[in-house]
């Protein structure tokens, strides 16, 4: 058995864990950092691509930024679209704030290429991990890594591994409380080589289902159209997906499609999810090992930083100034702007998507609803106000 001392144990290598590791390391913060993937398949992983002004400046903090500020797009607004009519969030205008559009996969990147360069103690590919004595003032986390066991003990745990993680099983049933909604359809995407269709996002339904027009840069372009969830990506030759993705953008954006091979195309499920509390003793959940919501309004990446930046803030104010007061209040400052990240995504996936449930009177209400945002300059800054993100208090 190999045995190691850390101030923090952090368990996953995705952006969360990655974020976590820069604050804390800028700070003088000792971590160790497991994931049971190695680097290579993290950075593979598309995801979505709009960041928040908040998760930008995060990023800066941390001294990531350097390419995020040259590749990245700002946009000042996306658009909406209703069976054909078009409404444009101007966020700008409505916040003062703009959003980013870069690839969550290259913020990935570029956590990666600084926390190597600075000599993060990283295990790849490990296995059977598992945290122990979590309400212990030295809790452990206990794994196997190239046939061997080790334990790591430290004085807190960061559970950074995702929704397929062990983090959050780890706090008791008895403790543990879950709030879940899965959607009735998926998300099938595609990535090709050929410049946007419009130069802002827009997010459209139609009678025959949605479709999001999104981007990664000027020349390349990530596409969605809401499918079955028993569909396979094979039932999707790419002459389809152009053909009903133009058909539920409306033939005005349409006409300025330029189609191509698509060089990614996979199928994502919709689901709202929080597990309660967010700390457990010296365990502490962050991202999506706590919770996800569905892509609608791009809040997945920017909502798991925001718990990282309050997490650090809380880490780095114990160990700098011997204040636990953060740390106390984690989970329920964390919970309080997670509950409204959830409601803004669960409702614009409500307005957005066909439901096969639904009744004409929903879809009535549907159209009510656009047509409220079409008229109303609040109700337009109420949805702008968090797609640029919330206040982290
Ligand atoms: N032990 C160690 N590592 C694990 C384990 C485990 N038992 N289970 C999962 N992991 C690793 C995964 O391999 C992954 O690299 O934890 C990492 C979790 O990363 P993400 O799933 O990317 O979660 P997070 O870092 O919280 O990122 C937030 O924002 O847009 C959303 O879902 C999107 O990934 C995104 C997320
Ligand atoms: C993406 O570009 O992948 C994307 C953008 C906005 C979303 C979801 C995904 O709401």
């Amino acid at each position: 058995m190999k045995t190691l001392k850390t101030q923090v144990c952090i368990i996953g290598s995705g952006p969360s864990g990655l974020l976590l590791s820069q604050l804390l390391a800028n700070a003088g913060i000792d971590t160790v950092v497991l994931d049971r993937k190695d680097r290579a398949y993290i950075e593979g992983r598309i995801r979505a691509g709009v960041l928040e002004q908040g998760t930008v400046k995060a990023l800066e903090e941390a001294g990531v930024a350097e390419r995020l500020h040259r590749e990245g797009l700002a946009h000042d607004g996306f658009e909406l679209a209703f069976d054909g009519d078009r409404h444009r969030i101007d966020i700008k205008a409505l916040t003062g704030k703009t959003v980013t559009v870069y690839g969550q996969t290259e913020v990935t990147k570029d956590l990666f290429e600084k926390r190597i360069a600075e000599a993060q103690r990283f295990f790849f590919n490990v296995s059977e991990v598992a945290p122990y004595d979590l309400k212990s003032d030295q809790p452990c986390v206990r794994f196997r890594h190239e046939n061997e066991d080790w334990t790591i003990s430290c004085d807190y745990i960061a559970g950074c591994d995702g929704f397929h993680g062990v983090s959050r099983n780890a706090i008791p049933s008895e403790v543990l409380r879950t709030f879940e909604r899965v959607y009735p359809f998926g998300w099938l995407g595609i990535l090709v080589d050929k410049p946007p269709v419009s130069p802002e996002l827009i997010y459209a339904n139609h009678e025959r289902g949605f479709a999001l027009a999104s981007m990664r840069s000027e020349t390349r372009s990530r596409y969605y159209v809401q499918c079955d969830l028993r569909d396979d990506p094979a039932d999707w030759p790419d002459e389809r997906f152009y053909e009903e993705f133009a058909r539920r953008l409306g033939p005005d954006v349409a006409r300025t499609l330029e189609t191509g091979p698509s060089f990614e195309k996979s199928i994502a499920p919709l689901r709202s999810f929080v597990a309660e509390p967010m700390r457990y003793g010296n365990l502490f959940l962050a991202g999506d090992a706590a919770h996800i919501v569905p892509p609608t309004g791009a809040k997945g990446l920017n909502l798991a930083l925001a718990d990282i930046r309050i997490l650090a803030r809380a880490l780095i104010a114990h160990y700098r100034d011997g204040i636990d007061a953060h740390i106390d209040a984690y989970s329920e400052t964390v919970l309080r702007r997670v509950w409204k990240v959830e409601r803004f995504s669960w409702q614009l996936s409500l307005l957005m998507h066909q439901f096969p449930e639904n009744s004409p009177f929903e879809k009535r209400m549907q159209r009510a609803e656009f047509d409220h945002l079409q008229s109303s300059e609040t109700a337009s800054r109420a949805v702008a106000e968090n797609y640029v993100g919330l206040p982290l208090e």
